[in-house]
């Protein structure tokens, strides 16, 4: 699947090379980082074999065969690539006006149309603090997912909760014991509280792990006291993470958790069965992945384990359950679980197990794995089971923020709502900020910088955008007036926007849609939020080389509709990565 770059396309279809179709002339033409070697370049080396001849005379003589077409400025044979500048005048007209005409849908695709796409993210433990080592899968997951959806596809927002397993037989123990102690209304952080206690008992007293076994096989069995606590833990968190994803701008189409799969195991565990994929290992039914590889007495591989000599199913049995009910409920083109690399095993099992299963879609099952946060400060939890609650950490944030920009900017109005923006939009950006498998060190002071390559500064940048506009009276935030303001931009006017650093902006602009594509084909925002970081950038040199509001008359108009789509695409990216942008910071 490729998204057609409509210009490379017809530059592709100039170009005709014995045993070379268009496409694969398509995919060779690139857009050279230097600006000076044109809009786009045909590197000829791989045609060296049919011509006979160095890659430097196969590009003059490609050069030569295209005897001027129309739509360029130049076409340059330089050392073996065949450079193409598009005439400036016209790009810059067809990309400005596509942009004022789409507004924030601008970007937008269907190349996504029919296709369903899963996506598990944040899964939370029920009874657990939501912390700080759950920003990055929240983050990276929800920014896919409104990708995949601007890429027309239908996404599916899992939250796969952690809401199974004996623990909840401990909680319900340390709740009905100590559960008085709890001040005020219950948290979450009074239930962990609640669940390190019982660990704490139960080292003196280990009836009380006899007690929590009982109390979960009551929940097992339906017993209505145990599943009114065991609801009741649930709404806890739920009300509360809620919250949180509120603040992040995250949403989920299923809550299904690890408990919804109760009923779905067997029919697997079955089907293994029927397949002779099980073994039996000291009560246990295993799979014994180490016997289907090439090598099996040298094999690693741990087996992967379905249910315990006890009859307990574990995780993997969960994660089995679920993959297939996906594959059942929404037939999806892939399903994409954006969880820590600490699970490779886990998933690498799972998807192995599929694969032995005889299923051909174990081919569309990802793991979208991702490094550690640690905070500047030190590590996220502490052995007595402290941790760095996320809300924590995002309310911090917004304090140093308002105390910002109420130095910066002291008339500012609605100060806490826009703090509230560049506080959590910064935490938010951090995440997707680099490689999601690299390891990460968090500092309050380097995301919320205004300078650095932060979320703050995306901001900033976009309202520096919208203080021109408002300044020059343009209805912004109305599609149409905009549309209006900037309609039929003359030879002359486009003038005022082609210089260097004007059609920098142009031409990176230009790039957006290919960008949130690529992002999506590598599971990576990161290059979506680089990408941002590239467009304020060169917004910035652009501002600083070129007058707007009292630039030459014929030069306004078109300038201000560069600073209107540069506007479109900052906001519109951030929208994309789950960040909001303040009108004014
Ligand atoms: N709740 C798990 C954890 O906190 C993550 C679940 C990820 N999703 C999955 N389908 N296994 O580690």
């Amino acid at each position: 699947m490729v998204l057609i770059d409509k210009r490379k396309e017809k530059i592709a279809n100039l170009i005709k090379i014995e045993g070379f179709s268009a496409e694969e002339i398509y995919d060779l033409i690139s857009i050279p980082q230097d600006s000076t070697r044109g809009d786009y370049t045909l590197p000829c080396f791989k045609f060296a074999k049919t011509f006979r001849k160095s890659p430097v005379q196969i590009a003059e003589i490609l050069k030569e065969q295209l005897k001027d077409p129309k739509g360029f400025d130049s076409i340059e044979a330089v050392s073996g690539y065949l450079n193409f500048t598009l005439k400036s005048e016209d790009v810059i007209k067809e990309i400005i006006e596509n942009v004022v005409e789409k507004g924030s849908n601008y970007g937008d695709s269907d190349i996504g149309k029919g296709k369903t796409v899963c996506l598990d993210y944040s899964s939370i433990n029920i009874a657990k603090p939501f912390h700080m080592g759950h920003l990055s899968t929240t983050a990276i997951g929800a920014a896919l997912y409104r990708m995949y959806k601007k890429m027309g596809f239908n996404a599916v927002g899992i939250n796969h909760l952690g809401d199974w397993g004996t623990q909840f037989g401990k909680l319900i123990v340390a709740y009905k014991k100590w559960g008085d102690t709890l001040k005020g209304d219950v948290t979450v952080e009074g239930l962990n509280s609640l669940y390190v206690k019982f660990h704490d008992e139960a080292d003196n007293d280990p009836s009380l792990e006899d007690e929590a076994r009982a109390w979960f096989k009551k929940i097992e069995d339906g017993n209505k006291e145990a599943l009114e606590l065991y609801d009741f833990f649930k709404k806890v968190t739920l009300e509360e993470v809620k919250k949180v994803y509120k603040r992040l701008n995250v949403t989920f189409d299923s809550w299904n958790g690890e408990a919804f799969y109760n009923d779905k195991m067997d029919a697997i565990i079955e089907r293994l069965e029927e397949l002779n994929l099980v073994e039996l290992s000291e009560g246990a039914k295993i799979v014994n992945l180490a016997k289907y590889e090439d090598n099996p007495e040298k094999s690693q591989t741990p087996p992967c384990l379905l249910v315990k000599a006890d009859g307990a199913t574990l995780y993997a049995t969960r994660d089995l359950a679920a993959a297939f009910y996906r594959k059942k409920t929404y037939d999806f083109y892939k399903s994409l679980y954006v969880v820590a690399y600490q699970q490779n095993l886990h998933f690498s099992q799972i998807f192995r197990v599929i694969e032995l299963m005889g299923e051909p879609w174990y081919k569309d099952l990802v793991h979208v794995a991702f490094g550690m946060v640690s905070l500047e400060s030190g590590a996220l939890s502490t052995r007595k089971g402290n941790v760095v609650l996320l809300e924590d950490v995002l309310n911090k944030a917004v304090a140093k923020s308002l105390e910002i920009i109420t130095q910066k900017n002291p008339n500012l109005k609605n100060k806490d709502d826009v703090a509230e923006k560049i506080g959590v939009g910064a935490v938010i950006y951090s995440a997707l900020s680099t490689a999601r498998i690299k390891d990460k060190v968090f500092s309050y002071d380097k995301v919320l910088s205004f300078e650095g390559e932060t979320g703050p500064y995306l901001q900033y940048s976009n309202a520096r955008c919208l203080s021109v506009l408002r300044k020059a009276e343009i209805e912004y935030q109305n599609p149409e007036k905009a549309k209006e303001a900037f309609s039929n931009l003359t030879s002359e006017e486009i003038e005022g926007i082609s210089d260097q650093y004007s059609k920098e902006l142009v031409m990176l602009i230009d790039r957006f849609p290919f960008v949130v594509f690529d992002a999506l084909e590598k599971y990576e925002p990161y290059i979506l939020s680089k990408y941002l970081i590239d467009i304020a950038k060169s917004f910035n040199k652009f501002y600083m080389e070129n007058r707007i509001l009292n630039a030459e008359k014929a030069y306004v108009r078109s300038r201000l509709s560069l600073v209107y789509a540069t506007h479109i695409v900052l906001e519109e990216g951030l929208k994309l990565l789950g960040i909001d942008s303040p009108q004014e910071m």
